[in-house]
């Protein structure tokens, strides 16, 4: 410990899909930087083992549990972080599933289609409707949306419904940023590519073959990790970035400008 403010001292966070990979390594960043960092999922077990390591290590974590595609349970959120804390500053709407019989539009149920909607999309748009009334009320806020390198560009392996809901995340990044430009609220997201998370590793099982096609595109030759998606999103979601909003920054090891990498 340097003794410093961390980059985000003092704040209030709130990470969704804070159980398990991308999410689970941006609470423990923004805690380890000084955030006061609430962990929410639909996993209450998981999350509340996530939230334990870091209050054992010192840090400032609570684990709450929210089904993101819940109305109810998302403005029990909000309401209950605000009622803890006083306020809400910084939120990482981050939960999201990946679903492996989505593929192409003939293919694809509408079930398999709605449940994708339900939680990636519209789970986003509830976290932003119950928690930007705190961000006002605590004089304006950071908000880092997790979208996908699926919202800028196209796959031959189709994931269809998955990919809409993620362009649906980049375009409500960007109205919402507008919005509320002038009202002290950003809002960015973030892009990844590939990261080894337990939701990437459903994409293939046991099929190393599989793996192995997909790294074929990828430039820096390796996959990425949790805690470098979450380093983005720490700063984003930081005073650092105090004039970017509207902004999707990718972090995918260079696949998005990759013409061929053989
Ligand atoms: P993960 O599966 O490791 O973590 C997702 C978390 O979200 C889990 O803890 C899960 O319990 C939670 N969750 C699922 N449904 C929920 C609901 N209805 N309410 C509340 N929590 C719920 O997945 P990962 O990879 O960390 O994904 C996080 C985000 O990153 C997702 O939005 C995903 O689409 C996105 N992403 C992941 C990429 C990857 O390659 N891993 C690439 C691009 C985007």
């Amino acid at each position: 410990m340097s003794g410093r403010p961390g980059r985000v001292e003092g704040k209030v966070c709130v990470v969704t899909g804070a159980a398990s990979g991308i999410g689970k390594a941006t609470a423990r960043r923004m805690a380890e930087e000084g955030g006061r960092v609430a962990l929410a999922d639909i996993d209450a077990h998981g999350v509340g083992v996530a939230a334990g390591e870091l209050v054992d290590d010192g840090l400032d974590a609570q684990s709450f549990a929210v089904d993101v595609s819940d109305p109810g349970s998302v403005r029990r959120l909000y309401d209950e972080v605000a009622n803890r804390y006083g306020r809400v500053d910084i939120c990482h709407n981050n939960a999201g599933i990946l679903l492996t019989d989505d593929t192409d539009p003939v293919d694809t149920t509408l079930a398999t289609w709605q449940r994708l909607m339900d939680v990636n999309l519209t789970g986003v748009f509830l976290c932003l409707k119950y928690q930007i009334p705190h961000l006002l009320n605590a004089g304006g806020g950071s908000i880092v949306n997790t979208a996908s390198m699926v919202a800028l560009i196209g796959s031959a392996s189709p994931q269809l419904a998955y990919a809409a809901t993620k362009g649906g995340v980049l375009a409500m990044t960007r109205e919402v940023a507008i919005t509320y430009a002038k009202r002290g609220i950003r809002c960015n997201c973030v892009c990844p590519g590939p990261i080894e998370t337990p939701l990437f590793g459903n994409l293939f099982g046991d099929d190393e073959e599989a793996r192995e096609r997909r790294m074929v595109h990828v430039p820096t030759g390796r996959f990425g990790t949790p805690v470098e998606v979450a380093d983005a999103v720490l700063y984003l979601a930081s005073d650092e970035a105090s004039w970017t909003t509207a902004a999707a920054l990718t972090v995918d090891g260079g696949i998005t400008v990759a013409y061929t990498t053989p």
